[in-house]
C-alpha cells in the first residue's frame, strides 16, 4: 500500500464547527476548564468579583479541598442498569439533588444574566434562587421561567421594602425564600479592594484597557441595556444608577441588627418554604429547627464572607445527625463535580447548591455554558452512582464515604 493510502486511512478530519460557542464548549471537560475560559473572556475586575473570596481566600480553597478529602467506597456487581438519581425536596421531585444558588449582579457575566440562568435551570428541572441584588427583577425572571423559583432575601433596613418584595415574590409564583444570614456586614474581598471594583462596573482608564483586551464582553456590555439593581429600580435605596462599592452599599442598606426573632417575622409573612442560608455550626442548625424553618443551607457564601469559616461539607454529617428529619439540609461551597454531590448526599445532605460553576459557564459561553455545567454535574452524579453500585438516592449513605486523614468532627 502506498504512503498516501496509509495516511488517508488514519487521518480523519472532524467537520468544522461553525458556531463559536459550540466550538468553545467542545474543548471543555470540566468546571475548571470553564473557569479558565471565563477568565479569558471577562474583564479582570468582573472575573475577580466572581472568582474571588474574603481575605486570604483560605475558606474558599478549603470548601473544594473538603470534597477531595472524601474517598468513596465503591460496591460492585449490583446491577446499576436502572439508575435513578432523582430526589424529593419540599414535596417536589428534582432530577438530581442540585439547586442553583443565588448570585448578585449576574448580568455582569453576560447580558442575559439571570434570565439565562433561570431558563437553563427550568430546562434542567432544577430550582433557581434569585438574589435580592439581581440585575433582572423578580417579575422579569418569572416571565421567562415556569420552573421552581426561590427568592433570596437580604434584609434591608427599610423593612417595608422587604415586606413589599415578599409580596412581589409570592405574586410572581416563587415557592421558597432563602434568608441569607452570613452577611451582617460584607466580607473583606481584597481582589475587589485592589481594583476599586464597583457595581455596575465603571468605565475608567483601567477598565477601558481591560475592556479593549476583552472585546467580546465589552461589545455585549455597551450594546445591552444598562445594568441596574432591578428589584429596587427607582427606590430611594439606590438602584445602581450611580456606581457603588458593594461594601458601601451592603453596609449602609442591610440591617446588621437582624436576629433570631426576625425569623418569626418572615414565617408569619411567607406562606411557602423558608430556608436559612449561611448556617455554619450545629448549634445554629438546632436553633433554626426550633424556629420552624424548612431547611438550612450550610454555607459560608463560597468563602466570600468570613475567611476561616469551616467547609460546609464537614458540617453536613454532624448537622444531619443533630436535626434528623426535622428539616432539609442543603449545602454549598466548592461543589465542582457530580461526585461532590454524591458525597454530600451520602453524608446526609438533601441537595447541594452551586454558585460559581454556573457563573463560569455563563461567562464562558452564555446560556449554553449554564446548560453545559448543569448537564456535566447531572452526568457526574449518575456516573458516580453507577461506579459505586448505587441505583437510587436512598442507597447513598454514610458507609459510601470515608475521610482521608483526620475525620471531620
Ligand atoms: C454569591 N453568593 C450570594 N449569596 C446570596 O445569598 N446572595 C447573593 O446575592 C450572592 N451573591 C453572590 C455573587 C457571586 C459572584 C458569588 C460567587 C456568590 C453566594 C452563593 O449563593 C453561594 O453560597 C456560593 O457561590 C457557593 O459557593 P460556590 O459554589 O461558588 O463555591
Ligand atoms: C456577594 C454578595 C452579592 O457575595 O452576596 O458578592
Amino acid at each position: 500500500m502506498g504512503m498516501i493510502e496509509t495516511i488517508r486511512s488514519v487521518v480523519r478530519f472532524a467537520p468544522v464547527e461553525r458556531d463559536r460557542t459550540a466550538r468553545r464548549l467542545a474543548r471543555v471537560a470540566n468546571v475548571d476548564d470553564l473557569r479558565i475560559l471565563a477568565r479569558r473572556r471577562l474583564p479582570g475586575g468582573v472575573f475577580d468579583y466572581i472568582d474571588g473570596a474574603a481575605e486570604d481566600e483560605l475558606t474558599a480553597g478549603r470548601n473544594e479541598d473538603g470534597y477531595r478529602r472524601l474517598e468513596l467506597r465503591p460496591r460492585v456487581l449490583r446491577d446499576v442498569s436502572a439508575l435513578d438519581p432523582s430526589t424529593t425536596l419540599f414535596g417536589r421531585t428534582l432530577p438530581v439533588p442540585l439547586v442553583l444558588a443565588p448570585t448578585g449582579f449576574t448580568r455582569i457575566a453576560d447580558p442575559d444574566g439571570e434570565l439565562a440562568v433561570a431558563r437553563a435551570a427550568a430546562r434542567a428541572g432544577l430550582p433557581y434562587g434569585l438574589s435580592t441584588l439581581s440585575t433582572r427583577s423578580i417579575e422579569e425572571v418569572a416571565a421567562v421561567s415556569d420552573g421552581d423559583k426561590w427568592f433570596q432575601v437580604y434584609v434591608w433596613r427599610d423593612r417595608g421594602l422587604v415586606a413589599e418584595m415578599l409580596e412581589r415574590a409570592q405574586a410572581a409564583g416563587y415557592s421558597t425564600i432563602v434568608i441569607t444570614v452570613d452577611t451582617a456586614v460584607l466580607g473583606r474581598r481584597e481582589r475587589d479592594l485592589r481594583r476599586g471594583f464597583s457595581l455596575p462596573p465603571k468605565i475608567g482608564l483601567g477598565t477601558l484597557i481591560d475592556g479593549a483586551l476583552h472585546p467580546g464582553w465589552t461589545w455585549d456590555f455597551v450594546r445591552s441595556e444598562p445594568i441596574s439593581f432591578a428589584n429596587v429600580v427607582g427606590k430611594s435605596v439606590g438602584d445602581g444608577g450611580d456606581p457603588v462599592t458593594l461594601s458601601d452599599y451592603i453596609n449602609s442598606q442591610f440591617d446588621p441588627s437582624l436576629s433570631w426573632a426576625d425569623v418569626n417575622w418572615f414565617r408569619e409573612r411567607w406562606p411557602g418554604n423558608v430556608v436559612l442560608k449561611g448556617i455554619q455550626t450545629v448549634d445554629d442548625a438546632l436553633l433554626a429547627a426550633e424556629h420552624g424553618v424548612d431547611a438550612v443551607a450550610l454555607s459560608n457564601h463560597g468563602g466570600r464572607q468570613l475567611d476561616g469559616a469551616p467547609p460546609p461539607i464537614e458540617l453536613v454529617g454532624p448537622v444531619a445527625q443533630a436535626v434528623g428529619d426535622a428539616m432539609a439540609v442543603l449545602c454549598d461551597g466548592g461543589v465542582r463535580r457530580g461526585s461532590d454531590v454524591v458525597k454530600a448526599v451520602a453524608l446526609g445532605a438533601t441537595a447541594c447548591m452551586i454558585g460559581r460553576p454556573y457563573l463560569y459557564g455563563l461567562g464562558a459561553a452564555g446560556e449554553r455554558g449554564v446548560d453545559w455545567v448543569l448537564e456535566f454535574l447531572a452526568d457526574g452524579v449518575r456516573q458516580t452512582m453507577a461506579l459505586t453500585g448505587c441505583v437510587s438516592i436512598g442507597d447513598l449513605d454514610r458507609g459510601l464515604v470515608r475521610w482521608r486523614g483526620p475525620a471531620a468532627p
